[in-house]
């Protein structure tokens, strides 16, 4: 049945949208923290069209989201790890109920690094966009300790050879910004690339920030450490953004 017509009882909605247990969200229910449009309703089994379904706990307004899909502009010292080890994790930067509902990080970024990030609960979505298959391009900015000159540039361009690579990688294209910085899209996402490509060409990366994946650009309205749920039309440009061969 599609979303259009569904229902579903106001428990299992709180349920699915990361609220706790069904029995925490019928006790939630009980205790008149849940409104739809603001009537206070206390009986958890009442029944709910899905579609464009909106509700309040304790004033805070909620849409129903089958998937949730979302972006972080990753902040500094944060690991993107359900179990950091030297930082906070970027799940806190999340509401607990889209923590509850089990979003991951399409890929990772360093510790140091920042910028986009995609997050999801939807298991085709994730493999999607991380799958080596499709090769979706991410963009960086990356700021060297040394000067790039042009054979660097070119290097980056042709192929690097890494330690535990059976192959070169080549950035898709490396545009110079300044003298210590280059924007650089590479189509794969090894551990640690471009800061191992850029050391590969006797430089360094200071600092690096990923501005885009695939044909989403990190808003320059999202704050360092914010983050949004995706538009179901940035959802579907991503879904089809053609393979790079
Ligand atoms: N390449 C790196 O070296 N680090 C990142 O965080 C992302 C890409």
């Amino acid at each position: 049945m599609s979303t259009m017509t569904k229902k579903m009882t106001l428990e299992r909605i709180l349920h699915s949208q990361g609220f706790g247990s069904r029995k925490e969200c019928r006790t939630m229910v009980r205790n008149e923290w849940v409104s739809v449009h603001g009537e206070l309703i206390t009986d958890p089994f009442v029944e709910f069209e899905l579609s464009g379904f909106q509700f309040e706990v304790e004033d805070e307004v909620w849409h129903y989201r089958e998937q949730a899909y979302l972006m972080i502009n990753k902040p500094p010292h944060y690991e993107c790890s359900q179990k950091p080890i030297h930082h906070a994790s970027i799940y806190s930067l999340l509401p607990e109920p889209i923590r509850e509902r089990g979003v991951q990080c399409i890929g990772r970024l360093d510790e140091d690094t920042t910028g986009l990030i995609l997050l999801s609960d939807d298991g085709q979505f994730i493999h999607r966009m991380s799958s080596p298959k499709w090769k979706v391009p991410k963009v960086y900015q990356v700021t060297c300790k040394h000067p790039v000159d042009p054979d660097q540039v070119q290097t980056l361009l042709t192929g690097v050879m890494l330690n535990d690579e059976l192959e070169p990688l080549q950035a898709l294209s490396v545009e110079q910004i300044d003298d210590l910085t280059i924007q650089m899209t590479l189509a794969q996402g090894k551990y640690h690339q471009v800061k191992r490509m850029v050391a590969a060409v006797s430089n360094r990366v200071e600092a690096l920030h990923r501005v885009k994946i695939g044909p989403l650009t990190l808003p320059t309205d999202l704050a360092q450490g914010a983050w949004r749920w995706l538009t179901e039309a940035e959802v579907e440009l991503l879904m089809q953004s053609p393979k790079n061969s």
